[in-house]
């Protein structure tokens, strides 16, 4: 079964899809960690992110994967915490935006999520990388919500700065964000992660019977 968890930044995508994958013995595929990785790895090699054809063929070269462990590893790099830097939150969105790179990473995914039973985040899960996804899921909150949650993720950057980079994030990456039409939309501004994992995990029961 694969369950797709899509949304916006700070909506608790990463949270909820981990913690749900970890109860119900799914594999978990943060396939926003994906694109951060390879944004690492173009900044490191010095290829021009502007450059989609020369960004696709350095993501056929150097898959992403994740180990048991969790770490997100690129060329024999554990990237985990060089991923989630301001820096990459900045450029990422121009890399996801080629088509060329959209393509090696969608099939990638897929490949990784026909290994089991998946619980897969991201912007076009439920659209386009895993049309027939048995749950679907599109988590929505509050812009003041969602700033906040990013103060509490990267302590130490100003609570206005962290809203104004959201705001700019949010715009870059509308174009990336493809919500299925029949993804069940959650509020998750009033929610505890908890409740959020309850309700997928309602649905995912709902489902299997
Ligand atoms: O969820 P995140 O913030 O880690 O995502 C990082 C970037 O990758 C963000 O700019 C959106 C993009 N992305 C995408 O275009 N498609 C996905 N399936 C997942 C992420």
């Amino acid at each position: 079964m694969i369950v797709a968890i899509d949304g916006p930044a700070g909506s608790g995508k990463s949270t909820v899809a981990s913690a749900l994958a970890e109860r119900l013995g799914f594999l978990y595929l943060d396939t926003g960690a994906m694109y951060r990785a390879l944004t690492w790895l173009a900044r490191r090699d010095g290829i021009a992110l502007d450059n989609g054809p020369a960004l696709a063929e350095l993501a056929l070269a150097h898959p992403v994967s994740f180990s048991a462990a969790g770490t997100v590893e690129i060329d024999g790099q554990d990237v985990s915490a060089e991923i989630r830097e301001a820096e990459i939150d900045r450029l990422v969105p121009v890399v996801a935006r080629h088509p060329e790179v959209r393509e090696v990473m969608r099939e990638g995914q897929r490949s990784l999520g026909a290994a089991g039973d998946s619980v897969i985040e991201g912007r076009d899960i439920g659209s386009v990388v895993a049309p027939t996804a048995e749950v679907k899921v599109f988590l929505v909150a509050d812009e003041a919500e969602r700033a906040r949650r990013r103060t509490a993720d990267r302590p130490g950057v100003q609570a206005d700065t962290l809203a104004a980079d959201l705001r700019a994030r949010d715009e870059r990456d509308a174009v990336n964000t493809q919500p299925a039409e029949d993804a069940v939309v959650l509020d998750t501004t009033e929610l505890g992660i908890d409740e959020v994992v309850e309700a997928i995990a309602r649905l995912v029961e709902e489902r299997r019977r």
